[in-house]
């Protein structure tokens, strides 16, 4: 029987001071790779938005969709510990319709969800959501889902007031239970202070060296995604040039009449 990856062992991580890795998946199969490669939890990340269909950003993507992925991805997992990220406006309007939302996601087969954000409603939502059973990861620094307010992709905590404030509000979801907050464009020794002032881990996602996770979308480490690479990002494949040769010889092969051969005929 596999041992499956849960919010005490990432506590575990903390106190151990043992690094984990998150990495996004949004299919069946490739989950099941990232998780046979050991990677501690799976992110179904609500980048799935841009990376898989192809949308302008994260805002766009619903809670139907990311449910269809959900189920994806858990099918695909026996180890890590799978996590939904919850798409813009899926537990905003009240604490009812997150648990509700959150909840839907349990049911699919995700072990807890992510949300962004540190606001007073937000708390009372991750007090709810973990009272009801739901582990819940955070999510501040850069939050895309507040893109417009924000102004565009900036670094959040660059100086010490506002690392002070993210501080502050991490120290609040903690509070609320959250169990790991991932840390978006920080700059890396607010990170570290952040970091190093909290109980519950850190994940980096381009938030330097010093938090206790990292994160990247799968599709930028696999080198699928052509539209942008983030700066903090790092491509260990070429999976766009893998499909496109695999694409290009089976058209070849086609059209020359090379595929099928016999071995291939009923
Ligand atoms: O949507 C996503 O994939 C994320 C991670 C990169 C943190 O939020």
């Amino acid at each position: 029987m596999v041992q499956k990856i849960n919010i005490n062992t990432i506590r575990k991580y903390k106190t151990e001071k043992e690094k984990f890795s998150v990495l996004t998946a949004y299919d069946c199969y490739t989950a099941k790779y990232i998780d046979e490669a050991g990677i501690d939890i799976v992110l179904i990340g609500d980048s799935l938005a841009m990376v898989a269909l192809g949308y302008e950003n994260t805002n766009s993507v619903g809670v139907e969709e990311m449910g269809i992925f959900t189920r994806a991805v858990a099918k695909g997992v026996k180890h890590a510990m799978v996590i939904t990220d919850m798409p813009f406006l899926s537990y905003h309007s009240s604490v009812e319709d997150a648990v509700k939302n959150c909840g839907q996601m349990i049911k699919f087969g995700a072990n807890g969800v992510k949300i962004e954000g540190g606001s007073d409603y937000i708390i009372s939502v991750i007090e709810r959501l973990t009272q009801v059973g739901i582990p819940v990861m955070g999510h501040l620094g850069f939050t895309p889902q507040f893109l417009n307010q924000l102004g565009g992709y900036k670094i959040q905590g660059k100086t010490e007031e506002t690392t002070k404030e993210i501080l502050c509000q991490a120290k609040k979801l903690e509070q609320a239970g959250v169990f790991s907050i991932v840390l978006e464009m920080v700059p890396e020794n607010s990170a570290k202070y952040i970091t190093e002032n909290l109980k519950v881990p850190t994940i980096s996602c381009g938030a330097g060296r010093y938090c206790d996770a990292q994160v990247l979308v799968s599709d930028d480490v696999f080198g699928k995604y052509p539209e942008f690479k983030p700066k903090f990002a790092r491509k260990y494949g070429d999976m766009g040039k893998l499909i496109f040769d695999c694409a290009k010889q089976y058209n070849e092969d086609v059209k020359s009449g090379k595929f099928p051969s016999a071995e291939e005929i009923f």
